[in-house]
Order: structure tokens, then sequence, then C-alpha cells
């Protein structure tokens, strides 16, 4: 017998305990571990009932990773989990920490199951391209009907074991730290007959399997599809989950569970599973480098933050949702106010949310948050975060006027978005103290956090850095210094690849369609009426001395900007937002501008197809990202694809725009730069790097770690 599960009987009880730290993944030998405890407990006569239960903090964490990728070992899981519903007597499935995939699907083997209060139960195989491929999409609608069902595995969300029991997931929420005593308690109870419903047999035993399917009319089938296809941005998994528990209703349990293995396969063999796995181990990989190793962090407890504009008051909600206290600094009273009511406004949506308390609502607002136009008052903070206009001026005098107010060891931060954080540093006397934290618009929502390691800037930065984005709930990334360091330095560039296909033809509502419906989350017009089309204005102007003569430039845009047409925020930009609605509607005078600008400039407008404007796009992008790489902006390939899968709504199921490289092949995107030189050598100069790597027969995972 496996040494990851142990049996033990006592009181006419079997203990079955699975003990494989740290998660209690479901290896081979657990799997083999309970299959051998179940033919055990049959033939044991003096156990009268099992209790399925995890050691450590968790019940069971789902599938052992480590074994993603290679040949199946026997026992199958669907066979381990059929094999314990097959016992001859009532198990129970003593729940505790959390049931996550193929472990919530053991629980839904047994034929009961209790939960430790604050357990969290999920099925997020969807979150990797996958459906629940152990009996779950069979099982799970019977227990708790269609809806339910389908919520849990089409989000991935886990739910709380509070809602699981009225649910019907679990039959008993054990309340108290002692899982094991309080499953004892309800075996007694199905032993002495105080428990019962009309699913149990005289056995005691009350399979799931057995029950009937609920059925799930056409229309309900139909609404989830048009639901599901909506927000899917071409990820199929979801789908598929629907499919298996349409198929739940039509076909009997075990024809169901072979539908259910065949759709699983499927999934298995798709580019999307191996873009979501991919996806999967860069994030965990993103923060592990190897300068970092033995490197403490800094203590940092209260928090500086000045500008409360856009994203000043964004990260001031975020840090003070993440525990910190905080000094917000504005130039005056006027914009104080406004910051502050911006602060409030985004705590009461994370009130709304449920993501605090109003009590915690009040506190932060009470006594974590101070607001002051003083500098003075950022004397005893640990962390300054600056975030103040675009202005290289503006910020080498705030820089200038910290320096001298700050406490020798305190930690200065940047949160500008391309200018150069070392010229920054140097009107300090303290440049190693001096870092940048790129945040994302809305700085409480998103998730990314670009970490800029500027020449001098302290390791010990870096590490505060990372364990800052780990308090707030971020992801961090590092990056170096240039012109928009990772994301925006790409983005730089494949908008300027859309912008020459807007002036050589392509409407920009072509464009954005082209690539919401490859899956991206916006097109990059959308993305410029939500950003304002100053701040792409601003970009031109600071760049436009030092301009190549041969770029090409985007009049269109200048006229739009000079018209007043800001985005969103003035109700109209390169699209219509009538009423204040935050769904663009497109407008002819807008396609009457861009041909006008062709016409100023001498072009014929040719017609794109979708598939080039992808093809050109991408390109331009994967292009500029070698560059990044190769000059150590990034450091990994994979540091550039978490940038844009969390900063920039780059589809996540196609893994990122490296590892979509590689899925293109790199030989195919070198072919097509050369092929787009052709018009225009100048912008479509293929990155060394990628030639190097063509030339290597090699990818850009073979760089990663
Ligand atoms: P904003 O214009 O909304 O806010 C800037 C704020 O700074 C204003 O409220 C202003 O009153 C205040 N301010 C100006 N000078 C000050 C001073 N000397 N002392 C105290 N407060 C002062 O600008 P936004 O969009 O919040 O940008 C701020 C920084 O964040 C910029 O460096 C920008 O590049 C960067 N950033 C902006 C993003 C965005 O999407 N808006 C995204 C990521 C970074």
């Amino acid at each position: 017998m496996s040494n990851s599960v142990t049996y033990e009987c006592q009181n006419d009880i079997a203990l079955i305990a699975i003990d494989n730290p740290p998660v209690n993944a479901l290896s081979q030998t657990v799997r083999q571990g309970l299959l051998d405890c179940m033919e055990r407990f049959d033939k044991d006569d003096s156990a009268r009932i099992a209790i399925v239960i995890g050691k450590g903090r968790l019940f069971l964490g789902g599938a052992d990773i480590a074994e993603f990728g290679k040949p199946p070992l026997p026992p199958s899981l669907p066979d381990v989990i059929n094999r314990i519903e097959a016992c001859e007597k009532p198990v129970v499935a003593a729940i505790h920490g959390a049931a996550l995939g193929g472990g919530l699907e053991v629980g839904l083997g047994a034929h009961y199951r209790v939960a430790a209060q604050g357990t969290k139960l999920g099925l997020p195989e969807v979150k990797l391209g996958l459906i629940p491929g152990a009996t779950g999409t069979q099982r799970i609608p019977r227990l708790i009907g269609i809806d339910n069902a389908l919520t849990m595995m089409t989000t991935g969300q886990p739910v709380l074991a509070e809602k699981a029991v009225s649910m019907g997931l679990i039959d008993k929420l054990i309340s108290g730290s002692d899982i094991h005593a309080g499953a004892v308690e309800f075996a007694a109870e199905v032993l002495s007959g105080d428990f019962s419903d009309e699913y149990q047999q005289a056995s005691l035993v009350r399979r799931t399997s057995e029950r009937p399917a609920p059925i799930m009319p056409e229309s309900t089938r139909q609404a989830w599809h048009e639901k599901l296809s909506a927000s899917a941005r071409g990820e199929v998994a979801a789908i598929k989950a629907l499919e298996a528990v349409a198929l739940s209703s039509k076909v009997d349990f075990h024809q169901g569970v072979q539908e259910e293995r065949r759709l699983f396969m499927e999934l298995m063999d798709t580019p999307q599973r191996s873009g979501l796995i991919h996806a999967f181990f860069s994030e965990r990989k993103v923060s592990s480098l190897a300068e970092l190793e033995g490197v403490e962090a800094l203590p940092v407890a209260s928090l500086g933050v000045i500008g409360g504009g856009t994203m000043g008051a964004g990260i001031a909600t975020a840090a003070l949702l993440g525990g910190f206290h905080v000094t917000l600094i504005e130039r005056d009273q006027e914009s104080l106010k406004k910051a502050g009511s911006t602060i409030e406004r985004n705590l009461d949506g994370a009130l709304k949310r449920g993501k605090i308390t109003e009590q915690e609502h009040n506190k932060l607002l009470g006594t974590q948050l101070v607001t002051e136009t003083n500098y003075n008052t950022l004397s005893e903070a640990d962390l300054i975060i600056e975030a103040v206009f675009e202005s290289m001026d503006v910020k080498k005098m705030v820089f200038e006027a910290l320096d001298a107010v700050a406490k020798p060891n305190a930690i200065f931060a940047t949160n500008t978005s391309y200018l150069d954080v070392n010229e920054i540093a140097a009107v300090t006397k303290r440049p190693e103290s001096v870092i940048g934290l790129h945040f994302f618009s809305p700085a409480h929502v998103m998730k990314l956090l670009e970490v800029v390691v500027a020449d001098k800037t302290s390791p010990a930065l870096v590490a505060t850095a990372f364990w800052l984005a780990k308090r707030l709930g971020k992801t961090a990334v590092k990056a170096g210094v240039c012109d928009g360091f990772i994301g925006n330095r790409i983005l730089m560039h494949y908008r300027t690849a859309a912008d020459h296909m807007v002036l050589d033809g392509a409407s920009p509502y072509q464009v954005d369609k082209a690539l919401t419906n490859y899956g991206f989350a916006m097109g990059p017009y959308a993305v410029s009426d939500l950003a304002g089309l100053d701040i792409g204005y601003a970009t031109r102007q600071r760049r436009a001395p030092i301009a190549h003569p041969r770029e090409r430039y985007p009049i269109y845009a200048d006229e739009l900007y000079s018209l007043g047409r800001l985005g969103q925020k003035t109700g109209m930009g390169y699209y219509l937002y009538p009423d204040g609605s935050r769904i663009g509607v497109e407008d002819p005078a807008v396609e009457a501008i861009v041909s006008q600008a062709r016409v100023e400039a001498g072009i014929t407008p040719v017609t794109f197809s979708d598939e080039e404007i992808v093809r050109r796009y991408m390109a331009a992008m994967i292009n500029e990202a070698a560059r990044v790489l190769e000059e150590g902006i990034a450091s990994r390939p994979l540091d550039v694809d978490v940038v844009f899968l969390y900063g920039y709504g780059f589809p996540r199921w196609r893994g990122g725009p490296l590892h979509t490289a590689d899925q293109i092949g790199l030989d195919k995107v070198l072919k097509d730069i050369e092929l787009f030189a052709e018009q225009d050598d100048f912008f479509w100069q293929p990155a060394p790097l990628l030639k190097k790597l063509v030339e290597q027969g090699r990818n850009f995972s073979s760089l990663n770690p």
C-alpha cells in the first residue's frame, strides 16, 4: 500500500487519510492508495462506514502538475472515483481547506460530503483550457442543478462551503476547526439513521451517478451558449463544459462519462490548452529571479502617494485595500478634495462587490488615509510613489522636494509610463533608493505591476517591489529602463503598425474588429478612446524632436485631438459615446477625416483582409518584443508574455505574444516581416534576435528557464 494514503479502522469507522504534501495533489501514488483502501474497506468487516480525509492544510488540491504532459499512469482518476462510489458501504468525504478540480471530483464520488467552514470547492479546469475530466461534468449537475454546475465549471471560481451547503454540494457544514471530529460525528449520524434522504439506499450508500440528471431545456442551452460565446473571445473550454452538461441530461451516466472523456481528450490536444498552461507556469515563474535569491525585502508599513489623479487615486485605493497606511499629497485643496472623492468612490465599489465590510470601508477612509498638500507629512513614509503629470520637469521638482523631507531609508518610486527613471533618480542624493513602479489603469483593479530597475536601484528595492505586488494582489514583472519599458515600448510599435494600416486603407473599426475577433479584449482604437487621445498626442509631441524623417505620421489622430475628440471622457474619439455610454458607435465623420489624411499624404488606399491585419499587428508586436529581450529590458520571453496577459488584454488562451510567435513558427514571422519590408523597409526591420533564433532553428521558449 502507498505511503500517501493510510487506512485505519476504529469503532466501526475506517479512516482513509491522504498525505501528499504540500497540497495533497492526486499523484499516481495517491490514486493507487485510494483504490487499495477502497478494496480493503469493502472487505473489512469491522468497518461500517469510511471517511476520506486530507492531512495538512487542505483536502485535495487537484491533479499533480508534475505529471502534466507525461504518459498517464494507472489507475486513472475516473476509475478511482467510480471505485469509491461503487463501495457497498457508505463513504464520507471530509473536506477542509480546499477541494479543487480532481480533488472535488473525488468528493463527488463519495456518498456524503461534509466540509469545514471557509472551505473552497471549485472546478478550475477551464482556466487551463479543460473541463473536469474525472466524471465531474456528469455528477455535479445531478447534485446541484444545471445553472449552478455550469457557473462553477465555466467561471472556474470556487464556492465557499457555506454556500455549497445551500446548493446541495455539501451535506453538512462542520463548524470549528476539527474536521476529523466533525466527520466522525456525521458518520455516526448516518449509521444511526439520523441523516437520510430520498437518494439513500438500505445499505446507506447514496450514489450520485444513480440520481436522475436534471433536464436541460433547449432554451436554457441556447441562453448559456450565447452568454458563453459573448465572453469567450475565442476560448473553447467553457463551451465544451456546456456540451458535457447538456449531454448529461440526454444520455445515461456511463455514456455521459465516455462523452466527457472524449471532450476532455479533444481539449487536451488543442493549442489553447498549451497557451493556458504556458500562461499558468509563466505566472509562477515570473517572480522567481536568480538575482533576488537571498535578498530581503525592506519593511514597508506606511505609504505615500504624490498626485491623486487617475493613477494616484487608484494606487492609494490599492494600497488601502492592501492594508497600508496611506498619505496622499496633492497640489492644492481642490485637487485633494477630488482625489479623496475618487478614492471614496473606488472603496464604495469594493464594498458593493463584497471585498470589504462597511466597518473596514469606514476605517480605511477614517484612519488609514491622510490627505495633505504639505510634503513634510511624508517624512515618516517607508515607500513614496509619485504619480504626478507625465512631465520630466514636474517629476524632477517632486523628487528634489521629496529628497529634502523623506527619512534616510525611504524608498522612492515613480509611476511614469515612459520617462527615464535614471534621469529622475539622478536629481536625488540617493539614486539607489529610486525605482519605477508602473501600475496600470485602473490601478486598484489591474493586476500588472512593471518593476522598473534603474542603473543604481538597489536589489533590496526590487525585492521589496515584488513583495509589495504580492501584498496588493498583483503580478510583478521586472523591466529595464527604456522609452516605455516592456509593455508600452512594444505597444508603441504595434500601435504604429495599426496606424500604418489605417493610413494605407483599413478603417480603424475594421482593425479593432479583426483584433477582437482574434481574441484581444479591445482593439487599439477603442483603447485610445479609453485612455484618452490626449495621451497619444502628448507621446507624439514628446517624440517629435527625436523622430526619424522616415517615420510615417498618423495626422488623422492629431486632427481628432484638435477637434476635442479625446475619447470616452469627451463623449467622442474614434467612436461616439452617446449619453455617456461606454460602448462606442462607429462614426462616418472619422472615416472622412482618415480619408482626407490619405489624400493629403498622397496615399492611394488599398484593402486589407482581417487576416492580414492580424498578421501585421502580431509581426510588429513580436519583432519589437524580440528587441526588448535582446536589449535586456525584459529578462525572459515569459516576462513579455505575462506583461501582455495582465496589462494589455492579450487573449490568455494564446499564452502571450512570444508563446504565440512560437506557435506560428519564427521562420513564418520573419518571412512576414521581410515581405512587409518590401513596402516599408524602415519600419519593418527584423530584430537581430529573431533572425538569430530562426538561423539556429530555435524558438523563444528555448530562452525561458
Ligand atoms: P492625472 O493628470 O490624472 O493626475 C496627475 C495628478 O498629479 C493631478 O491630480 C495633479 O493635480 C497632480 N500633481 C501634479 N503636480 C503635482 C505636484 N507637484 N504635487 C502633487 N500633485 C501634483 O495623470 P495620471 O493619468 O494619473 O498619470 C500620472 C502618472 O501616471 C503619469 O506619469 C502617467 O504617465 C502615469 N501613468 C498613467 C496611466 C494612465 O492610464 N493614465 C497608466 C500608467 C501610468
